[in-house]
């Protein structure tokens, strides 16, 4: 039986015979050469096939992209191949034909996001889901080094969390008031009770009719929760946490990184530096200085201001103590100004914006039931998570992350849509 190495094993191997597979990622011939760069899921190389060695040349020069195929021969290192090395070809097998690959180099982005499922072997989307797969390794090995269990929350909720406006209602055997999650959060905190430090990564879903560059329908969400926690707590683990995330696409992906185009000088502060933080109140005053933004106290910081802070700085800004009235009913007020709250919103530098949302959690039930009603949310509905606060309530709170926000980030994309193999979005559902 024939043994495969990958294609970057041969390449680290240099010389000799190998046996390689993949997909044929370019071509070209003559009446006497065939050159193929074949792909797989390491690497690509150069492979020659000479007229002089096969009868059968017809199949050879048909050969298409993204033909897949088994080949044997002999490496030699040749400085003009893009990866340092060629393979002659001294046997082959056509292992599944292409023809007219849809995918060529001038394609309008509508037709890549409808030719998806193929776009997901260019180089540039093979790059970006192996540091996806880091990513989501990475978030894992920092909750579990840290004492966090995972912990899973149900999908079908029957309360809102985050604003009821972007909630997608399902239709539950008839049944009108179920939604797909937007958070785990109000079925995680009862959890703290019995584990105390919890994390999950799961899909959230917000119906928000924004097209946006940072909004999908569909995202992963990295949560966390604990109890007996500080609002100091909550930063730090979300700066310890991206910090790691970070440190390991670093790591692993400088490769993956340059076919991205990414400069990683960019991303190195954030492993290196303390992150910037700043309350929302010194936030405004930044922006009037600095960038000639005047806001008026007690409006939430849109896109445009976000992205124009965070220009400012090479690191995230953890920026807390927004105003009451423009976060989520369960955040608790600052005892110092009550007109603030303890909350934090992590913002990515370059212009990227939220990448994290977190909070100490409000504690005093009437307070929670008030800001409940203000909302025009009935109490009642919300007393399984009442509950939380009647049997040994304890100080807690957690933190939200877009996994893709962070993606996009890290791999400086111009759209969250390149995070992810199938973004879903307001105007997107298939393929
Ligand atoms: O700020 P958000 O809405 O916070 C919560 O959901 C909290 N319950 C989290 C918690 O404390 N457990 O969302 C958290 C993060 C945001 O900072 C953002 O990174 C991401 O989720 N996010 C989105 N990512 C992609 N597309 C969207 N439409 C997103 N909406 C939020
Ligand atoms: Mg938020």
């Amino acid at each position: 039986m024939t043994e495969y190495i990958s294609i970057q094993d041969a390449l680290t191997k240099g010389t000799g015979k190998v046996s390689i597979r993949g997909w044929v990622h370019r071509e070209r011939g003559s009446a006497k050469l065939k050159f193929i760069v074949l792909r797989d899921s390491t690497q690509i190389i150069q492979c020659v096939l000479k007229r002089d060695t096969f009868p059968e040349w017809e199949e050879i020069d048909k050969l298409q992209v993204e033909s897949s195929l088994q080949l044997t021969g002999e490496l030699k290192k040749d400085d003009r191949a893009t990866t340092g090395y060629e393979l002659l070809v001294e046997s082959y097998e056509v292992v599944g034909t292409s023809d007219k690959y849809p995918i060529t180099k001038d394609q309008s982005k509508e037709s890549l996001a409808d030719k998806r499922h193929l776009y997901l072997r260019s180089r540039k989307m093979t790059s970006m889901m192996k540091i996806r797969s880091t990513v989501f390794g990475a978030i894992d090995e920092y909750f579990k080094t840290a004492g966090f269990y995972e912990y899973h929350s149900p999908i079908f909720q029957s309360v809102q969390c985050e604003g009821g406006s972007d909630l997608f209602s399902v239709d539950y055997f008839g049944k009108k008031d179920v939604f797909l999650a937007q958070t785990w959060q109000l079925y995680a905190e009862p959890a703290i009770f019995a584990l105390e430090k919890i994390y999950t990564i799961s899909p959230s879903f917000r119906a928000e009719k924004s097209k946006t560059s940072r909004h999908l329908t569909e995202y992963w969400h990295a949560e966390m929760e604990m109890a007996w926690c500080k609002f100091e707590d909550i930063q730090s683990h979300g700066e310890k946490l991206l910090k790691h995330i970070v440190k390991a696409v670093l790591d692993k992906h400088k490769p993956e990184l340059e076919i991205l185009g990414r400069d990683i000088t960019k991303l190195e502060p954030t492993v290196k530096k303390p992150f910037v933080r700043m309350t929302y109140t010194e936030a405004l005053k930044i922006l009037k200085e600095k960038c000639d933004m005047d806001i008026p106290w007690g409006k939430d910081l849109r896109t445009i201001e976000e992205e124009k802070l965070t220009e400012l700085y090479d690191v995230p800004i953890i920026c807390t103590h927004y105003p009451k009235q423009v976060k989520a009913f369960y955040m608790t007020e600052d005892p110092e100004d009550p007109r603030t709250v303890q909350g934090c919103d992590f913002l990515a530098p370059e212009g990227h914006g939220e990448i994290i949302g977190g909070s100490q959690r409000e504690h005093d039930i009437e307070k929670i039931k008030q800001r409940l009603i203000e909302d025009d949310e009935k109490p009642e509905e919300y007393d399984f998570y009442l509950d939380t606060r009647r049997y040994g309530s304890v100080p807690h709170g957690g933190f939200g992350l877009g996994v893709e926000r962070v993606i996009r980030w890290i791999c400086g994309l111009d759209t969250i849509k390149d995070a992810i193999p199938f973004p879903r979005t307001m105007e997107r559902y298939k393929p």
